[in-house]
């Protein structure tokens, strides 16, 4: 069964872009993950999905692992959570259906693609046990917003893990990123999806992005605590995770911190 591109309504023109731009790579977008990044983002993904649930979870936890693309990481969330179910959001119909074929067995059961934008989240308040999202916050048209969604959807206890490149800090991440993203990932994109604007984007993406320091402030800002950042391969990617405790009582979320 394929998507209707679309069916979700994207917040403004930078997000009809993105969804575009995505819809457009996701048949090499898996080839082009593998070949970029040398089979690394398959260990930094188990490595984030580690210890994802909190321990107050109940038999059948709710996850969301939210811009999910071809859904690498719901896969690896129902390995690590087999008994959780798990909610695979995209606003990016065709990156969905080119991960579809993976839900195999009991996977299919446990795993349910949803096309959605992550500024005005199809989920119910304090219905997420846990949030998952890699490689996805960085495109968001509105972070505040976004982030307002992860708070209202997440349950107080719930937990929150963010993987993503974050603007470089340190000056061997800005070498890192400032090399490879005019050298290596474009060629190695272009030549993995046929599309250069994609991976000419991808750099541009994460320098105009926050640094850890400031979507780490964000975070607290939305009743998020316990913020703890894990950085992966010396600092070019890294790992956020945060407990969701409101000051409100549950219920009453206003959408804003
Ligand atoms: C770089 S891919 C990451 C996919 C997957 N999480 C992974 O690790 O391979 C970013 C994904 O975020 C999705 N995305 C970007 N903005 C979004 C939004 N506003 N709402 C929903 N999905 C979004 C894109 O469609 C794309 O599939």
């Amino acid at each position: 069964m394929t998507t209707e591109s679309t069916a979700v309504a994207t917040v403004d023109a930078h997000g009809e872009k993105v969804q575009a731009m995505f819809d457009r790579i996701a048949p090499g977008y898996d080839r082009a993950n593998r070949w970029m990044s040398l089979w690394t983002d398959v260990r930094w993904r188990r490595r984030a999905v580690d210890g994802l649930l909190p321990d107050d979870s109940g038999p059948s936890p709710r996850v969301l692992d939210l811009c999910a693309g071809t859904m690498d990481s719901s896969l690896e969330i129902h390995r690590r959570y087999p008994q959780a179910h798990v909610i695979a959001g995209d606003f990016a119909a065709q990156m969905l259906d080119h991960g579809r074929h993976k839900l195999v067995g009991d996977k299919a059961d446990h795993i349910e693609p949803r096309q959605m934008d992550a500024h005005v989240l199809p989920v119910a308040d304090d219905e997420l046990d846990a949030l998952f999202c890699a490689f996805g916050v960085r495109n968001v048209s509105d972070l505040p917003r976004a982030t307002a969604e992860q708070a209202r959807t997440l349950r107080p206890g719930g937990r929150l893990c963010i993987l993503e490149f974050f603007r470089p800090s340190s000056a061997f991440e800005r070498l890192f990123h400032g090399v490879m993203g005019r050298t290596i990932l474009p060629l190695v994109g272009w030549m993995a999806t046929g599309d250069l604007e994609a991976y000419t984007y991808l750099p541009r993406s994460i320098n105009g992005f926050d640094t850890i320091e400031s979507y780490t402030e964000l975070l607290a800002a939305h009743d998020f605590v316990d913020v703890q950042v894990d950085p992966l391969t010396f600092g070019v990617a890294a790992v956020v995770r945060a407990t969701y405790r409101p000051t409100a009582p549950s219920g009453t979320h206003t959408g804003k911190p």
